[in-house]
């Protein structure tokens, strides 16, 4: 058999395994995740590994944290392949591929500088996914403002 040079990176016990992150992007999941300096929980961070799906990919582990559904749809928004496993006794329980919803309410910042969204009234955000020659994309509720999901701000 060849030799190969390979990557390890730790199991986690109990936590989720964000993989399939397109490469470069996971100081993106961490932030949507909300780990910044003085987290206490263990997180491991792989960026540029090799994969044998998709070339190149980056890995966020993170112990003890189980995430909600708003946090999901950020990572589908900004890492469409990203996988989400759930880990229980060092085993995956629950592997789901992240999915774009149809309708994203309070996640995104319309762009439109003079949307009501953007009003001091505060109105949240909401915008459909639509499918375009391009790749998807999202159209603002209120003013029908339509960007690219590489364009994508979150809020
Ligand atoms: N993993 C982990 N800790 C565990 C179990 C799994 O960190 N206790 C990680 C693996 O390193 C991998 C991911 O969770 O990055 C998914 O694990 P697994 O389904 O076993 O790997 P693959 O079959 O390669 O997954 P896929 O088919 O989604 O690429
Ligand atoms: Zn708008």
């Amino acid at each position: 058999m060849e030799e190969k040079e390979e990557l390890k990176v730790s199991k986690i016990a109990e936590g989720t395994v964000i993989d399939h992150i397109r490469a470069g992007r996971a100081p993106l999941v961490l932030k949507i995740l909300g780990i910044e300096a003085g987290f206490p929980d263990s997180v491991i961070v792989a960026m540029n590994v090799r994969s044998t799906r998709y070339g190149k990919k980056d890995i966020v582990k993170v112990e003890g944290q189980f995430l909600d559904e708003e946090k999901i749809n950020k990572i589908a928004l900004i890492s469409p392949q990203a996988t989400i496993n759930i880990i229980r006794s060092y085993k995956v329980v629950k592997k789901d591929q992240v999915e774009l919803p149809k309708r994203l309410v309070g996640i995104v910042k319309c762009p439109n500088r003079n949307c009501i969204t953007n009003s001091p009234e505060g109105v949240e955000t909401i915008f459909h996914t639509e499918a375009s020659a391009g790749g998807p994309r999202l159209r603002c509720h209120y003013c029908e403002e339509s960007v690219e999901l590489a364009e994508v701000e979150l809020l």
